[in-house]
């Protein structure tokens, strides 16, 4: 594997070797740091973000300086960009300065699968418009196997705005690839045309979804496209589908709750549930053991990439 710009293909037991190492990075990482191995040292990785992160550029960062690469951060606003250089022309000037590896995050969907097609460099997807998030994905898929042990016979729901979401796509290639029963729900205006071909079940009540997952990955509702016409009201959306205390309490059901994050608090997810981390009650948020999980599944992802896929 030189590039990772999607889950869409990527077989089980690739999603499953990322996973196995994910879970030794972590324990370097959380147990060990001075003995992680510096098997990138002397590489070099650009994370380009033509588009603002916090979670997936910082953990990008830590993981590949955690393995001794050296990193270069660019940001469209203060690069050649804002002068009206194409994207091409900025990947192959970074590529003659011999860099080894481009994390990419880009408005545009499908940017990532075009800058692998124009250069040798390693290309990891970090986020393109509407299309995929495969890290993000495979750092929920580690932290949903970290609590589930295996994906048979456990349902995940995952809940909001579906049609706008490369996480939600990335991660209905992923688990589904291992098995996972995968359900979505959301408003039926936020349902993708294509989403019968994907292999999930449909929800558009939420605690008819409540009353099947195991597990919810809830989704930021992009505010930035509520004008759209999508939705009646924010209110609206929150009451319907806004995940809270009083609807598990309601339907007495346990269930692990994630979300990438950026959250939007008590609008897709009220405080408390997206807060509590221990029980009692009925859910239990791993949001920011997610973010933890985000360097280890990153570590191991660069480190397959520049330094298994390099040797062989
Ligand atoms: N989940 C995620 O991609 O967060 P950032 O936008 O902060 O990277």
């Amino acid at each position: 594997m030189k590039h990772l710009t999607g889950l869409s293909g990527i077989p089980a037991a690739t999603i499953t070797e990322i996973l196995d190492k994910a879970a030794l990075h972590k324990k370097l990482f959380l147990e060990a740091e001075n003995e992680i191995p510096r098997t990138l040292q002397g590489k070099r990785i650009v994370l380009a973000f033509f588009e603002n992160s916090t979670r997936t550029r910082f953990s990008f960062e830590i993981a590949a300086r955690n393995l001794g690469a050296v990193t270069l951060n660019f940001t469209a606003s203060s690069s050649s960009v804002s002068k009206g250089e194409s994207i091409v022309d900025t990947i192959k000037n970074l590529e003659a300065m011999q860099v080894d590896a481009f994390v990419i995050r880009h408005s545009s969907s499908g940017s990532a699968d075009q800058i692998s097609r124009i250069t040798d460099k390693h290309v990891i997807n970090a986020g393109d418009g509407t299309h995929e998030h495969p890290t993000q994905a495979l750092l929920d898929i580690f932290t949903l196997r970290n609590y589930f042990g295996s994906f048979q016979g456990i349902n995940i729901m995952i809940l909001g705005d579906i049609l706008h979401s490369r996480v939600a796509r990335s991660n209905i290639f992923g688990l589904t690839t291992l098995d996972a029963n995968v359900g979505v729900c959301c408003p039926a205006s936020l349902l993708p045309g294509d989403i019968t071909s994907l292999g999930v079940r449909v929800f558009t009540g939420l605690d008819d979804a409540i009353r099947w997952a195991d597990a919810a990955i809830v989704l930021r509702l992009q505010l930035e496209r509520t004008t759209g016409g999508y939705l009646p009201s924010l209110e609206d959306y929150s009451l319907n589908f806004g995940l809270t205390d009083e609807r598990l309490e309601k339907i007495r059901k346990h269930m692990l709750v994630l979300h990438p994050g950026p959250i939007n608090r008590e609008i897709e997810i009220s405080s408390n549930v997206a807060d509590r981390i221990q029980p009692p009650g009925y859910s239990k948020s791993v949001l920011l053991e997610q973010v933890t999980n985000g360097v280890a599944v990153r570590s191991a992802i660069l480190d397959m990439l520049l330094n298994q896929a390099d040797r062989n």
